[in-house]
């Protein structure tokens, strides 16, 4: 497992993908458990698998397809990620998050992420959207933060700002399009936690007091590490089950999966209006 990279070994991986996809991103999208679909909508794609991308961290959780897509939506340079590695799987938190550091070297200025998350705020339903107001890093808080290690210098601060790690103007207009889309759109704070164990009842009334609207294995990593190089993010979370609360019902990853189905159309008309209205 690695632990950290250089610029060197980051840039090792990024050229390789250039030189693969042979175009330009100005935009990166990861696509979450069951929201793979959305990459249909890509215009002019050119995919690449993880598995041939030497350095590439592979995923290895049934529902994330492994490809790396370059095209364009809403006339917009994108870069597509079909499924992510989780910390989970065993990957480090370095490796997980390397991605976002080859999106950055490409010239990716602006990430979206999203995931499929459960809810904890009890007004949310299975097959809801969510816009990720701030993010409750549980995961590595108070241990391995993806940016541990030597300082990438060249990428950003040792000690980057997180206050705005979702940005106010994407989250605007965001809202905007959800509402001339007449698209209901939920809000909340997501807390990611390491997994793959879904939470105990404990566990989750103990978010639900830390601020928590949703939960899941993803995403804050990526966020940081977006942040400490200046990357703007959207995270749109789809709801793909009630959180167990109570202790009655049992919560699936085939259940996330099948709630993708639902969720995938309303994050493409909400993503597709967000990028069409996206200025640089
Ligand atoms: N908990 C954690 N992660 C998840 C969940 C959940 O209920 N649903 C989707 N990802």
């Amino acid at each position: 497992m690695k632990e950290t990279y250089t610029i060197a070994e980051i840039d090792a991986v990024a050229s390789q993908v250039h030189s693969r996809a042979n175009r330009p991103a100005e935009v990166g999208i990861i696509l979450g458990s069951g929201l793979g679909d959305f990459a249909d909508e890509i215009h002019d794609a050119v995919s690449i698998p993880y598995s041939e991308i030497s350095g590439w961290p592979v995923s290895t959780v049934p529902g994330h397809q492994g490809r790396l897509i370059f095209g364009s939506l809403e006339g917009k340079a994108v870069m597509v990620l079909q499924g992510r590695v989780h910390y989970y799987e065993g990957y480090s938190m370095a490796e997980a998050t390397l991605p976002v550091r080859v999106m950055q070297r490409l010239g990716v200025g602006s990430l979206i992420v999203t995931n499929a998350a459960g809810a904890i705020n009890p007004g949310f339903q299975p097959g809801d959207l969510m816009l990720i107001t701030d993010q409750l890093n549980l995961m590595t808080m108070a241990g391995p933060n993806p940016l541990r290690g030597p300082n990438l210098n060249e990428i950003g601060p040792r000690f980057p700002d997180m206050s705005q790690a979702y940005d106010r103007s994407y989250l605007q207009k965001a809202r905007q399009a959800a509402s001339s889309l007449k698209l209901a759109l939920r809000e909340g704070v997501y807390a990611g936690l390491a997994g793959p164990s879904f939470e105990s009842p404990a566990d989750l009334r103990f978010l639900r007091l830390a601020g928590a609207d949703a939960v899941g294995m993803s995403t804050v990593g990526e966020v940081i590490v977006a942040r400490h190089g200046g990357t703007r993010v959207l995270g749109v979370s789809g709801i793909s089950n009630k959180a167990n609360l109570d202790g009655n019902t049992v919560t699936t990853h085939e259940e996330v999966l099948a709630a993708g189905k639902v969720i995938v159309p309303k994050l493409s008309r909400l993503l597709l209006s967000f990028l069409r209205e996206l200025k640089f």
